[in-house]
């Protein structure tokens, strides 16, 4: 396994590579993470990952500055899932002095958690493009757990004709379907406890709806009632909006998308859930 830290060294090691699927990460590496590497391990000929937590998509209050690293236990990681590359830029390799060129992919990242954190996208979007740019991958593999940047990702792909398929991974959970995050790590032990309420709601307006209920503000205040009733969860947003466009639903048909961000003390956790009428395996 190769780790590099420049552009130059990624372009030199690229012919070597043959058809490559990339997994960005901003590090600190999760059976989340491994299993973006795992199905780029069976699609590709080779694998790179990128570890580079991006200061442009974090806002000014946000935890940026105490966001878990690990390098030496993500290197081990990757080393033993077979990944063959590893870019690990410093932040001036990404935006040198002078940078200013942004890509911003508007509608899509304005509601949900673009409301709620002003600038991320761009700065999601800016930094993806540049891995491609950089990486040029005939794949690149991204977590449905992060819905919206999903959607926001691959809108930027096809209006800028990146030539990179996006490939989309399901979710994985721990027991209590507790969505894996780098961030879990910040819950304390009744935190973590009360946290699995996210997935809880997630699955029981997917059963309402399932059973009959169609009006999409009956089955949000379901959910809203089952957080509200956790006292260590305070809501940011419980949203049930068209998958593609992310526009909220007044009734919800086929196919729903089902998102929310709710905080813990101080850590803010998202997850998601698609409704569809055959139920995802996720
Ligand atoms: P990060 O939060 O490190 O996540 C890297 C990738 O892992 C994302 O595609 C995310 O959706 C995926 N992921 C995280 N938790 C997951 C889980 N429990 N199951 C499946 N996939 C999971 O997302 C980012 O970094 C950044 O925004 C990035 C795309 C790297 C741009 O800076």
């Amino acid at each position: 396994m190769k780790v590099v830290a420049t552009i130059a060294a990624v372009r030199a090691a690229r012919p070597e590579l043959g058809r490559l699927g990339l997994v960005p990460t901003m590090g600190f590496l999760h059976a989340g993470h491994l299993a973006l590497a795992a199905q780029a391990r069976a699609e590709c000929e080779a694998v790179a990952v990128s570890i580079f937590v991006n200061p442009s998509q974090f806002g000014p209050n946000e935890d940026l500055a105490r966001y878990p690293r690990d390098m030496e236990h993500d290197l081990a990681l990757l080393e033993a899932g077979g990944v063959d590359l590893v870019f690990v830029p410093a932040v001036n390799e990404m935006y040198p002095a002078g940078f200013t060129t942004w890509v911003d992919v508007e509608q899509l990242s304005a509601p949900l958690e673009g409301a709620h954190r002003p600038g991320h996208f761009r700065g999601v979007a800016t930094v993806v493009c540049k891995l491609l740019n950089i990486m040029m991958p005939e794949r690149v593999y991204f977590g449905a757990k992060d819905a919206q940047q999903t959607v926001v990702v691959r809108r930027m792909v096809s209006d800028l004709a990146l030539p990179s398929e996006v490939v989309v991974v399901p979710t994985v959970r721990e027991t209590d379907g507790l969505a894996l995050s780098s961030r879990n790590i910040y819950l304390d032990p009744a935190q973590r406890q009360a946290a699995g309420i996210l997935y809880r709601a997630l699955t029981a307006g997917r059963q309402a709806w399932l059973a009959g209920e169609c009006n999409a503000q009956a089955l949000r205040q379901l959910m809203v009632a089952m957080i509200t009733a956790e006292p260590l969860a305070q809501i940011d947003y419980v949203s049930l909006a068209e998958p593609e466009t992310l526009v909220e639903l007044d009734a919800v048909a086929d196919r729903a998308l089902a998102s929310l961000a709710v905080r813990f003390g101080t850590t803010r956790l998202i997850d998601n859930l698609i409704w569809e009428r055959r139920a995802a395996a996720w």
